[in-house]
């Protein structure tokens, strides 16, 4: 059987990943960095819009940008043999716009086998707010291989199935010192241990807890908390440079 890095995708099955950390602490990045190597269909959604795609712009590149949410999966848009990445920054001033972000959850949802990247998943899971098509897909997209990018700044008011879930937790800078025992109260881990894992980080690195992992044998070590270096300014660049276009 195929071994998977801590914090892998397996794209034949569903992963949640949750990605937690404070403003500007570099969730966004990795997120589009772990995305990038998704190889089906995405939905992404960035209610603050500022996670445009590069490749937006590009003809035929599958990334799309969508006004609203629409009932069916856009099939028309792919281009031929390319994943379609349908990129959705909804209205915020919407009376709706709970339901708004919630479509695009019950979109990937529907679909199946793909990606639900979202930028401010404290907006959509909220703890007790979560709305009916976002429940389902967390707790029923197993079957339908719908897979989650989560990103959060703060654990406190983030719908507590969220961390029940993921199989994979990722944990950038966290200020606050309920927050962090939150986070680690959430994956199981002594708090104290997880302090102290955060406070040895480098800026932009961050710890990532694999769910997946098994628990170390007597005298092992633990796989399942490790810590990550930060992105390094090649892998940024992959990010944000979108593809070439590709010549008339
Ligand atoms: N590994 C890195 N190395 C250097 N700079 C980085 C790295 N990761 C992120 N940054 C910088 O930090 C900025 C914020 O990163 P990012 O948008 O990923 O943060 P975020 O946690 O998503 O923030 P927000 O909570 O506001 O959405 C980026 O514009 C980028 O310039
Ligand atoms: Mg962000």
């Amino acid at each position: 059987m195929l071994k998977l890095q801590p914090g892998e995708l397996d794209p034949s099955q569903q992963t949640i990943i949750t990605v937690i950390g404070r403003k500007g602490s570099g969730k966004s990045k990795l997120a589009r960095y772990i995305a990038g190597s998704y190889p089906h269909d995405q939905v992404v959604l960035d209610l603050h819009g500022v996670d445009r795609p590069a490749e937006l712009g590009v003809k035929d590149s599958g990334y799309v940008e969508i006004g609203e949410v629409p009932a069916k999966w856009p099939e028309r848009l792919r281009p031929e043999g390319k994943p379609l990445v349908l990129y959705y920054r909804p209205d915020a001033g919407s009376p709706t716009l709970l339901e708004d972000m919630d479509q695009a959850a019950g979109l990937a949802y529907a679909h199946g086998r793909c990606m639900f990247l979202c930028h401010e998943a404290g907006e959509l899971f909220r703890v007790h707010k979560t709305p009916p098509m976002s429940r389902r897909a967390m707790s029923q997209g197993r079957g339908r291989k719908v897979s989650m990018l989560l990103l959060a700044h703060r654990p406190h008011n983030l719908d507590p199935m969220v961390l029940v879930q993921s199989d994979v937790v990722i944990c950038f800078e966290v200020p606050n010192p309920r927050d962090r025992d939150l986070i680690a109260d959430g994956i199981g881990w002594p708090p104290e241990d997880f302090r102290l894992a955060l406070a040895e980080l480098p800026t932009y690195g961050y710890l990532l807890f694999d769910r997946r992992t098994p628990p170390p044998a007597d005298g092992e070590q633990d796989m399942r908390l490790t810590s990550w270096e930060p992105l390094t300014a090649e892998e940024l660049r992959e990010v944000v440079r979108g593809p070439v276009p590709e010549l008339q």
